[in-house]
């Protein structure tokens, strides 16, 4: 298994909220477990990072074989990544800041949190909400995951284990889902007398159908990662590993894959299909039409061009 070195992109680092970043942050992607020890000299730098007082989301803008995948991972273990209040302004704050920013070509959601992707919203913070401030609240948490699936690069989520009810709406708002076997996943929101309030009751029929995704909202079933893909919940179901970060691993796999393309000829096809997708045939093949016409007057259709002509690998700019 490749171990990555994580750093931060100096284009990235002044505009991430200082509450999200902290200071020399390096670690090893393999290193997700606190408790695991590696041969790496900063181990003892990765466990300080992971352990309850690190920040409840890290970002990373990944280096290497990774180049331009920015990473964003949920780090809430005592509340098993629940969406509270702060963990949710950070992920608003960190898209807000990402969101034109050329350098990056794919975004990966995941958790540090071991077979924990999202316990769905903060069940205890909510408790305690009044009730005037719950509706506005739960309307921000689907602006936030409309932000994700509104970013114009591909976005790749990783669940390595548990994702429930707004867990899995944020899964829903990314492009690809990458699930583990052991994963556990559903829109449980039912079983607590509510529904799914952050996209779930629209993004899941657009993505299995109306008829399996009333079955599975209805009944607040859980899948697990095999069931998920047969229910096309998710792209790929893998084989758990040790770690606990099969899907994570594969993630980043796709994620490198995608990076290498024509940046902008990537975020082209996902508008034509985001776009495309949500109208009729004639009007989807015209925005087809739109988004090809970017590409067509891109120094990048000329660079893949000569790139192929000398049998070279394109250089690729995203302009
Ligand atoms: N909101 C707030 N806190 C949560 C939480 C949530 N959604 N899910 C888990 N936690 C907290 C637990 O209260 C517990 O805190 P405590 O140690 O102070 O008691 C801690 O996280 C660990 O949870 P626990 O239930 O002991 O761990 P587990 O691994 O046995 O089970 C879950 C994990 C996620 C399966 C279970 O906690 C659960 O069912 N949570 C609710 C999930 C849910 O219904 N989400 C949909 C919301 S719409």
């Amino acid at each position: 298994m490749k171990s990555l070195k994580y750093c931060f992109h100096p284009s990235i680092i002044s505009r991430i909220p200082s509450c999200i970043l902290s200071a020399n942050r390096r670690y090893l992607a393999t290193d997700q477990n606190a408790s695991t020890k590696t041969e790496a000299n900063n181990t003892t730098e990765a466990q300080a990072e992971i352990g309850p007082s690190a920040p409840e989301l890290q970002v990373n803008n990944l280096t290497g074989d990774y180049q331009h995948v920015f990473e964003i991972a949920l780090n809430r273990a005592e509340r098993r990544n629940a969406l509270g209040k702060q963990l949710l302004s950070q992920l608003d704050a960190t898209l807000d800041s990402i969101k034109d920013n050329n350098a990056i070509r794919c975004v990966l959601f995941r958790s540090m949190v071991p077979n924990v992707f999202c316990a769905g919203a903060d069940l205890k913070e909510r408790l305690t909400m009044p009730q005037e401030e719950v509706g506005p609240f739960v309307s921000k948490i689907k602006e936030i995951f409309s932000k994700i699936f509104g970013l114009s690069v591909p976005t790749i989520v990783a669940l390595d284990g548990l994702a429930l009810g707004g867990g899995l709406e944020l899964a829903l708002a990314c492009d690809i889902r990458i699930a583990a076997h052991t994963a556990k996943l559903g829109l449980t929101e039912t079983k607590l007398g509510i529904i799914p309030g952050a996209g779930g009751t629209q993004r899941l029929p657009r993505l299995i159908g109306v008829a399996k995704a009333k079955e599975l909202i209805y009944t607040g079933r859980i899948l697990d990662g095999q069931q998920a893909y047969e229910f096309r919940l998710v792209n790929e179901v893998v084989k758990q590993n040790a770690q606990s970060d099969a899907a994570y691993q594969r993630s980043l796999e796709i994620a490198r894959e995608i990076a290498q393309q024509g940046p902008l000829a990537v975020r082209m096809a996902k508008q034509a299909i985001n776009k495309g997708s949500e109208v009729d045939l004639q009007t989807g093949l015209d925005v087809e039409e739109g988004c090809y016409d970017t590409v067509l007057t891109s120094e990048d259709r000329i660079e893949g061009l000569k790139a192929f002509q000398e049998k070279r690998k394109p250089i690729y700019k995203g302009v």
